[in-house]
């Protein structure tokens, strides 16, 4: 076996004419670990050697190895020098590489892109979670542990709910959602939320995006012109506003959080917020801005959309509560299913404001979109009811603090030099990245058979300040490729360059 670049010696056939000699240098030593001519583990010369071999600057070599290392081909370590990245993953689908190696103009035949960013009315980016074939691991967020679905007591719900169901549940109800689920709902939204939530507030919805494009409609009904939303967030989420005709400023952010206090210059008719948990930044919107934002919307008239898409899972302090618990009449509260059990199950709720209970349940439009199904709205009713749900939450909250743990000593331990945020609540944190690192990052990770999304994928379009990063879903994988998914970050975060300032980038 070639374990050494001595046995290569200077046969390593590396064709440079006729390019730039770094860009050159780059594409012939990934065509070379690609094609296999360089194995993994092989130790490269050093690049005082090989320039002078190639009779090119010796920086010109150093800056190729950098660069290489930082997108994951090479691994550099004090002691062994450059070597061979051992892969973490299987070689990527041929049809993956070929469409990799035409991007970048060309020059630069990455490994297998990511996938693509969020992109205006929200569809686009569901279908491509769909379609690129799975990777070895999965660390971005949006999902929970999905083999943690709880089958049983899902089962034992539903059995007991179509058991006990009246004839009438089975036709056509009520557009607001069932009396069984709103009345659980409001309980269960009092005691774990702070909630201010009466049943008849409450419509069911499918899912946060369905709830959210019903306000969208109602307020753009009423003539809301603009819904202010966070610099950083889903942009399938703005998308929807935007297609019921609103536009989606960014409101600014420092670092306790968003400036809700900027919303006075902005004025829009709303404010869409994470304040309990930002999305995907991590933290709590800071008490004296909660309730700035409340007083804002009392003295313009103005709604807060208040997203708690998380608000089960904190770990190591009290949850943050509601902030529709400040002026049930100002915040619409949105809640979903999605990451306390399940997305595919499509269940979500939102706590109206009375003056906008009517105008919601128009939107939902009582033929084309009556309600969601009832047999799951009543075994989700039966689920909390039973305390079920409250089990549930209970285990997962502690299988995903020991993953967050086990991530945050990871780090310390493999890449001390970078800092991780937002691991106070919720299903994922953020690895801030030095600028002008996180697009090799991303490459290194599709390299390393690693999904995973970048600070920009979530970046609105306007935002004034640009953040690096990456978004770590550790709640993503079951339990038998979180092991794997760790190791493979950590292999990424490696060839991070943390001594890169913002004058390099
Ligand atoms: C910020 C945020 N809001 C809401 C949701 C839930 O969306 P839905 O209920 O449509 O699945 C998610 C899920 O990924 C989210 O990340």
């Amino acid at each position: 076996m070639q374990d050494d670049w001595a046995t290569f010696g200077a046969d390593l056939h590396l064709d440079l004419r006729g390019t730039r000699l770094r860009a050159g240098l780059m594409d012939a030593l990934r065509e070379a670990v690609r094609s296999g001519r360089l194995a993994p583990g092989t130790r490269l010369p050093s690049s005082r050697q090989l320039a002078a071999d190639l009779g090119v600057a010796r920086n010109t070599v150093a800056d190729a190895y950098a660069e290489l290392v930082a997108e994951g081909w090479l691994t550099a370590r004090q002691g062994s020098g450059t070597r061979v990245a051992r892969r973490a993953a299987p070689r990527p689908a041929p049809g993956a590489e070929a469409a990799a190696a035409a991007g970048e103009g060309g020059r630069s035949p990455a490994p297998p892109a990511p996938p693509a960013g969020p992109t205006p009315g929200g569809s686009a980016w569901r279908v491509a979670r769909r379609r690129t074939s799975p990777p070895a691991y999965d660390l971005r967020s949006g999902t929970p542990d999905l083999a943690s679905f709880p089958r049983a007591a899902w089962l034992k719900a539903y059995r007991r709910a179509l058991a006990t169901a009246p004839n009438e549940a089975f036709g056509y109800g009520d557009p607001r959602g069932r009396q069984e689920l709103r009345t659980a709902l409001a309980e269960y939204l009092a005691r774990a939320r702070g909630v201010h939530a009466r049943p008849e507030r409450i419509v069911i919805c499918s899912g946060f995006a369905h709830g959210l494009m019903l306000i969208g409609r109602a307020l753009r009904g009423r003539g809301a012109r603009a819904v202010g939303v966070e610099s950083y967030g889903l942009g399938p989420h703005a998308g929807l506003l935007r297609d019921a005709g609103l536009a989606t400023p960014p409101l600014p952010f420092d670092e306790r959080g968003t400036r809700v206090e900027e919303l006075t210059s902005l004025a829009p008719d709303a404010v869409l917020l994470t304040a309990a948990h930002q999305f995907p930044l991590g933290g709590a919107l800071p008490p004296d801005r909660r309730t700035a934002v409340v007083d804002w919307a009392r003295a313009t008239g103005g709604h807060v959309l208040e997203d708690d898409y998380d608000g089960e899972f904190r770990y190591d302090r009290q949850p943050v509560g509601a902030l529709q618990g400040l002026d049930p009449e100002r915040v619409v509260y949105l809640g979903t299913a999605s990451k306390s059990l399940a997305p595919g199950l499509r269940l979500a709720w939102m706590v109206l404001p009375e003056s906008l209970v009517d105008e919601v349940v128009a939107a939902k439009g009582a033929v084309v979109d009556w309600m969601c199904g009832t047999p799951d709205q009543l075994a989700f009713a039966d689920f909390l009811a039973t305390g079920a749900h409250d089990r549930h939450v209970r285990a997962m909250r502690l299988r995903y603090r020991h993953r967050r743990d086990q991530l945050v000593a990871a780090l310390a331990d493999r890449a001390p030099g970078i800092r991780v945020g937002g691991i106070a609540a919720g299903l994922h944190a953020v690895l801030s990245l030095p600028p002008g690192t996180e697009a090799a990052a991303l490459r290194s990770a599709a390299w390393h058979g690693l999904a995973v999304q970048g600070l920009g994928h979530f970046r609105h379009p306007q935002a004034r300040r640009t953040l690096e990063g990456l978004v770590v879903g550790y709640g993503t994988p079951p339990d038998s490729a979180w092991q794997g998914a760790l190791q493979a970050l950590c292999r990424v975060l490696e060839g991070v360059d943390t001594a890169r300032s913002p004058e390099d980038a």
